[in-house]
């Protein structure tokens, strides 16, 4: 696909193995909500992709709906706020709800969304994470369903944009930047990233 002349990419998660972990966590929450239907909530954008892998891998009653929130970035990261910016279209009182999402890197965000849906009172709230940078935590939080714990890298890929580009790559890349002189880019690098992340 086409890239910047300043990006290169290189591949973290090939496709095939992206595949293999999708479907054992499908299997899990198959087996976990055995005989009762399931409400996959996905964020986006970037959990579009997963969302719709892990939905074909498991064998329940599903059906779905989709939040979108936005983080104000501020030059200090523990000061990131959280605002709602597309509601879900139904009412999880009293179901089984498992939020969507693509990766966790302070856990800002989601924890904010897990939060206002816990206060809507479904019968079980369960996450669902492909990606998990844990080294950047600054939220504790429990997730229910990993894919993949990853080191500090920016990746782009499966449903994961930089500056809104390459979601649609198979595999999940690190993002090597000529700014960053030829590293990978940081999560670190918080200015760069928070332009890239909505
Ligand atoms: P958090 O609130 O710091 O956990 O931020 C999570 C959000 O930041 C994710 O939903 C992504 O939109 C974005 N994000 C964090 N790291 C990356 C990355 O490496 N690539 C692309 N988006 C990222
Ligand atoms: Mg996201």
């Amino acid at each position: 696909m086409a890239k910047s002349d300043k990006e290169t990419l290189a591949v973290l998660l090939s496709r095939a193995r992206i595949a293999r972990r999708v479907r054992e966590l499908g299997r899990r929450i198959s087996r976990d909500f055995r005989g009762e239907s399931v409400l996959l909530v996905g964020v986006l954008k970037g959990a579009c992709i997963f969302l719709a892998d892990l939905s074909r891998e498991i064998s329940l009653d599903a059906t779905f709906d989709f939040l979108a929130a936005a983080s104000y970035g501020t030059s200090s990261e523990s000061a990131g706020q959280v605002r709602l910016v597309k509601d879900l279209d139904t009412s999880i009182q009293g179901r089984n709800v498992i939020l969507v999402e693509d990766i966790l890197d302070t856990g800002v965000t989601l924890s904010y969304l897990a939060g206002l849906l816990r206060q809507r009172r479904p019968k079980a709230l369960r996450l669902a994470v492909l990606l998990d940078k844990a080294d950047r935590r600054l939220q504790p939080i429990h997730v229910d369903y990993l894919g993949f714990r990853i080191p500090n890298h920016f990746v782009v890929g499966y449903g994961l944009d930089f500056a809104e580009r390459y979601r649609n790559l198979k595999d999940i890349c690190v993002v090597k930047t000529a700014e960053s002189g030829g590293k990978p880019g940081r999560a670190g690098d918080r200015k760069e990233n928070r332009k890239a992340r909505k």
